[in-house]
């Protein structure tokens, strides 16, 4: 692979998931479609594509991948699934869940994508391009979102060549994602099982399952990660970080400012903004998952002072949206690399 490809933007067809396939067998980086956000793929066998993807990325190489499978069989060669880790994958699998796991003893993804680590992260998604790539492939694929380390997830196949052309060897274009928000991470390495990463799929859908209170992800999350520490390393502060300053829980818009809405409600001053996108008029969370990413794209290219962000309900999905939320609004986030 040449230092600096020419990126491919691919239609989804049988040819162009025949081309991904042989790309990521030729140590190549492919970027596809997910139903939470795109990922960029790579061979999890094969560490000198993985490097690459962490130069791609420009992403801190402490900070291990999750490994994308095909179904819980072939999840079940990598980790060591418990009750728990069962009865998830049983009941949200394919789907926006990614559990981590006791590395299996033979396990053949690269030390780099799990970051030296025991444990491993990995899902099955559900998204018709990323299974069909997975069949395709017949073999695991490591794949982190789609962008460069410390902006926000592409949700579309534009959002992805504005961070990586030039950078990747191809762009699987399937459309907007449907969740819009990363997946869940749970780590089922002992009892009750962690939450390290609220996501697409809420809170509730897994305790309902679990039948006990998910134990919460108490290690810090900003400032250096301890690798061994038990929390997702890449949830720093400043991870889902626009350009432009983000101000939260606004029930006023200032002069200059650019609003991002929720509900029916206008805030005091909305007339000030030099642009309101609402992530839904209806206040349906599901909704406003599918459109955050892309929303805070397009607001934070306008040049304003400040994106005014509504107050949004923090239950359901609502508890993943004000997470990537409060991260957009970092103060250190300009820091990020
Ligand atoms: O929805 C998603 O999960 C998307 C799509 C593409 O699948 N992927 C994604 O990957 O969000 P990424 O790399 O942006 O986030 C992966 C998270 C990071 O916070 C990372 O630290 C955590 O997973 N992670 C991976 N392996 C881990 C492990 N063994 N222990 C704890 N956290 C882990
Ligand atoms: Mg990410």
């Amino acid at each position: 692979m040449p230092i600096a490809p020419v990126t491919r933007l691919l239609a989804v067809t049988p040819a162009s998931i025949d081309t991904a396939a042989q790309t990521l067998s030729d140590g190549g980086l492919v970027a596809f479609p997910t139903e939470t956000v795109y990922g960029l793929g790579a061979d999890a066998a094969n560490a000198i594509a993985i490097a690459r993807l962490y130069a791609a990325k420009g992403r801190p190489a402490f900070n291990p991948l999750i490994v994308h499978v095909t179904d819980a069989d072939a999840a079940r060669l990598l980790g060591h699934f418990d009750v728990a880790a069962q009865r998830l994958a049983a009941k949200f699998w394919p789907g926006p869940l990614t559990l981590v796991l006791e590395k299996s003893a033979h396990c053949p993804v690269a030390e780099l994508a799990t970051a030296g680590l025991q444990t491993i992260a990995l899902r099955v998604p559900d998204h018709p391009v990323a299974r069909s790539l997975l069949a395709a492939f017949g073999r695991p694929i490591v794949a982190p979102s789609a962008n460069r380390s410390g902006h926000v997830s592409p949700t579309l196949a534009p959002h992805v060549m504005a961070d990586l052309n030039g950078r990747i060897d191809v762009v699987l274009d399937g459309g907007p994602t449907m969740v819009g928000v990363e997946s869940s991470i749970v780590a089922c390495l002992g009892s009750p099982p962690r939450l390290l990463r609220p996501g697409g799929l809420t809170r509730a859908a897994i305790e309902q399952v679990l039948r006990v209170p998910l134990a919460e992800n108490t290690a810090t999350t900003d400032g250096e990660p301890d690798p061994q520490a038990p929390i997702a390393p890449g949830m720093l502060t400043s991870h889902y970080a626009p350009r432009t300053p983000v101000r939260l829980g606004a029930t006023s818009v200032e002069p200059g400012e650019v609003l991002l809405a929720f509900g029916p409600h206008r805030p005091v001053g909305a007339e000030n903004a030099a642009r309101t996108l609402n992530l839904s008029p209806d206040g349906d969370l599901i909704e406003a998952a599918a459109n955050l990413f892309a929303h805070l794209r397009a607001l934070d290219g306008s040049g304003a002072t400040a994106i005014a962000v509504m107050p949004l309900p923090t239950t359901g999905l609502g508890e993943a949206i004000n997470d990537r939320l409060r991260r957009a609004a970092a103060d250190d986030k300009r820091l990020a690399p």
